[in-house]
């Protein structure tokens, strides 16, 4: 197996010093987990692939669609030279990666950093710490992450293995994407001038290919190989724009084991939900009559009346010594709005043993999740519903990035007019959040708030679902932390009866959590990484529209709890 396909790897603490090789080999005499530094070159660039008939010039990293999957061990270091030879402005994320002090290499565009301008670079340092288990890395501007993402791959340490309990002998990665028969930054943006909901897209893909079931695709359709009675760890990642998505192989079993690079209690399902962000690995044994059997996703469409792209994307799970003109097995999946199929999914999750979940909280805050329509500007047409403008909010704030200074920037330099720390910490209003909600409460104000959290703090965030326009899952997503799902329910979040069904002793731990559709979902966490942290929906037209916010996470005592001083390269607006 290809373990690392770095550009080159040297160990961290000797590069360069003359007794380097001396440490190396008393390094090797122990065997000890050493850590490493990986350094690799992302150019991003346009590239021609055809799919669906069509050739289409993408934005892509080396050329690669996905882009190149970078693997590494917990504890080893990343240091990514991104060239930007595009004609957009671009940021890489590495979704779901703490980035312990080092805010600065997170990449949202315009939160913790400008973006890198065309004909520019910036190099990405951080470290893995304490992390193991599949994550990815995304484009963090405008719609670019469409067709520049690739997974992220941490093995355990040296010397140590996986707590499954089978030890698989072969993995493989499965990236969710979704396709446009167009450009989607032309589709974004279109959406953005007539206020109308972005047209749906054509295809949805595993590892970038559509597979059998759309036209001008059978040819490349993935294969994943496996052998009788052999155990493979399959790495699955929705990395769809808009879509949450269901999961399933004909006729086999899925153990789950992790989700989000966190480990959990194992258990047996035939099908797993993952929203946009999200990812779940499972243990596949391929013990059914060799053969070969669809791989297949497709929609888990929450949202009454909403169009959605109702395609299946196909792979193959392929035995050793199959015919390959063999036609292969299509499994059942759940129907698009099968949302007790979805929920008896994510709220089988556990962590494997007892976890260090906050006992009390400093913070308690309650953020609403939801859309919303605003009324045409006087002179405009618009083409959202009735001729509105769609918008999102939390906490009936729409957040508006920056465009001059990044968040992060601003805080470090001490500048005070980029954005203001007076997010609310309820929402301004009460209302009935998932019954019939007023049209007085559809339009949000407009602003860049965040909310900020001493070090070290205990933070509960009730995450509401409200039903303004129409009630939809929200997968939302926390950079530069990974929280515990302590509950989750359907209608208006109860604190007297809810609270006191919460999960304290071995909840999930995740960096994206579905907030049910017409629900709402709990998380806690303790504010140990200073820095400018955004949260938001993974569903990238919701951002668009302002479905986030950010939190000031502050410094707390010592080197060791404060941020870092920002990389000599920092883009600047
Ligand atoms: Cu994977 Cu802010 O995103």
């Amino acid at each position: 197996m290809l373990r690392y396909n770095t550009n080159s790897t040297v160990k961290s603490w000797c590069s360069w010093l003359p007794y380097c090789l001396i440490l190396l080999f008393v390094s090797g005499l122990f065997e000890n987990a050493v850590a490493e530094t990986h350094f690799h070159n992302f150019v991003v660039q346009g590239e021609s692939v055809k799919r669906l008939c069509n050739t289409h010039n993408i934005i892509t990293v080396n050329g690669q669609y996905p882009g190149p999957t970078l693997e590494l061990r917990n504890g080893d270091t990343l240091v990514v030279k991104v060239q930007n030879k595009a004609k957009y402005n671009v940021t890489i994320h590495w979704h779901g990666v703490r980035q312990m002090r080092t805010a600065w290499a997170d990449g949202p565009e315009f939160v913790t950093q400008c973006p890198i301008r065309p004909g520019g670079s910036y190099t990405y340092r951080f470290t893995i710490q304490g992390q193991e288990g599949t994550l990815w890395w995304h484009a963090h501007s405008s719609w670019l992450r469409a067709t520049v993402y690739g997974a992220l791959i941490i093995h355990p340490k040296e010397g140590s293995s996986y707590p499954f309990p089978t030890i698989p002998k072969h993995e493989a990665t499965i990236l969710l994407g979704e396709w446009w028969n167009a450009n989607p930054i032309d589709v974004i943006n279109q959406a953005k001038k007539t206020g109308a909901a972005p047209n749906i897209s054509d295809a949805y893909t595993i590892n970038g290919q559509p597979g059998d079931l759309y036209s001008c695709s059978s040819q490349d359709t993935v294969i994943i190989p496996v052998n009788s009675s052999e155990t493979s760890l399959l790495r699955v990642i929705n990395s769809a724009l808009n879509q949450q998505l269901f999961f399933t192989i004909a006729n086999h079993n899925l153990t789950v084991v992790a989700v989000d690079a966190s480990y959990t209690k194992p258990f047996t399902t035939s099908v797993i939900m993952l929203g946009p962000g999200q990812t779940t690995d499972v243990l596949l044994t391929a013990d059914q009559s060799p053969s070969r059997y669809y791989i297949a996703a497709r929609a888990y469409a929450s949202a009454q009346n909403a169009p959605f792209d109702n395609t299946t994307t196909t792979a193959i799970l392929q035995y050793t010594n199959t015919s390959t003109s063999l036609k292969p097995l299509l499994p059942n999946l759940p129907a698009y709005n099968d949302t007790p199929t979805a929920t008896a999914f994510t709220t089988r999750l556990r962590s494997p043993a007892k976890a260090p979940v906050p006992a009390t909280v400093d913070e308690s805050l309650f953020f609403t999740v939801g859309l919303g329509l605003n009324p045409c500007p006087k002179g405009q047409t618009c083409q959202g519903p009735n001729g509105t403008r769609f918008t999102a909010s939390m906490n009936n704030h729409s957040f508006v990035l920056p465009s001059t200074f990044s968040i992060l920037q601003a805080h470090y330099q001490g500048v005070n007019s980029v954005f203001t720390t007076d997010f609310p910490a309820a929402p301004p209003l009460q209302f009935d959040y998932t019954g019939n909600v007023s049209r007085a409460l559809w339009s949000p104000v407009t602003g860049t708030k965040l909310y900020k959290l001493q070090y070290g703090s205990s933070v509960q965030i009730v995450l509401q679902g409200t039903s303004i326009f129409t009630a939809e899952n929200h997968p939302i997503h926390l950079h530069g932390y990974d929280f515990y799902v302590v509950g989750e329910g359907f209608g208006n979040f109860n604190a007297k009866t809810d609270t006191a069904k919460f999960n304290l002793v071995d909840p999930p731990m995740r960096n994206t959590v579905g907030v049910p559709v017409g629900g709402w979902a709990v998380i806690r966490f303790v504010a140990d990484n200073p820095g400018v942290w955004l949260m938001h929906c993974h569903l990238d037209v919701h951002i668009t529209w302002g479905l986030a916010t950010a939190f000031l996470v502050e410094n707390g005592v010592g080197e060791l709890q404060t941020l870092e001083s920002p990389p000599l390269d920092l883009p600047q607006c």
